[in-house]
């Protein structure tokens, strides 16, 4: 049995002119429908661009507002992100963690639910006040495990004050059980800290910050991260504010 032509179906031409104008026509309409897909793809990367800076910055100003409201001054939280990306780009997972940079700014987003006079108290806290003040890592874990796109910087919030041998909170997590952005930044993060002047001490020399991360590797931080780190030191990138 013959089928009938379907409907609105040209047949194809006889001519082998007639094939190959018919050729270029479909050429051309491929070609025109390339370019405005092309032009739409990079309309739309334009437009998350542009959206990645608007989340970013949306991020940034809420980490300052937390920074505020702790003892800790000056741009602490810029420097740690931007040597903490410079670490992660070293040890080669950089790709990996994209959202890593925000927790790295968010490492302390938890303190919003910690009360001001324990924040600022300026003696030493009680053991009461330590309980209150050592649920910030997990205060700002809940804070971010919800967005979506934020799994390694809420495992880095959860989990910035956990030390290599066991020995931190919230959890007492150790060794390859910290995840590696965050056992990253607890090195940029002490390196910041030892390197920038305190109201009770001047900031220390690099070299000797650098050797009491080496003191410390094995038993406060992954001594493979700190090995990646030391060499680093002197290739830091200066903090993009200020
Ligand atoms: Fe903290």
């Amino acid at each position: 049995m013959t089928l009938p032509p379907e409907a609105g179906a040209s047949p194809p031409p006889s001519d082998p002119e007639g094939l190959e104008a018919q050729l270029r026509v479909f050429a051309a309409e491929i070609g025109g429908l390339y370019r405005a897909q092309k032009e739409r793809a990079e309309q739309l990367e334009s437009a998350l661009g542009a959206l990645k800076t608007a989340y970013r910055e949306t991020i940034r100003s809420f980490a300052f507002v937390v920074e505020a409201k702790d003892a800790y001054t000056g741009q602490h939280l810029e420097r740690c992100r931007a040597y903490g990306v410079a670490l992660m780009e070293e040890l080669g997972v950089a790709d990996e963690h994209p959202d890593a940079e925000y927790g790295f700014l968010l490492h302390d987003a938890g303190k919003i639910g910690v009360p001001e006079r324990i924040l600022s108290k300026p003696g030493p806290l009680t053991a009461a006040e330590w309980r209150i003040m050592r649920t910030h890592p997990v205060i700002g874990c809940q804070m971010l495990e919800n967005i979506p796109f934020m799994t390694t910087a809420a495992e880095i919030v959860r989990c910035h004050h956990e030390m290599f041998d066991g020995s931190g909170y919230p959890e007492h997590l150790r060794g390859e059980e910290i995840p590696l952005p965050a056992r990253a930044f607890s090195i940029v993060d002490a390196f910041d800290a030892m390197t920038t002047d305190r109201p009770y001490r001047p900031a220390m020399p690099a070299e000797r910050a650098a050797a009491e991360l080496d003191r410390m590797a094995g038993s406060q931080f992954d001594p493979e991260v700190v090995a990646v780190f030391l060499p680093l030191i002197e290739r830091l990138p200066s903090p993009s504010l200020g």
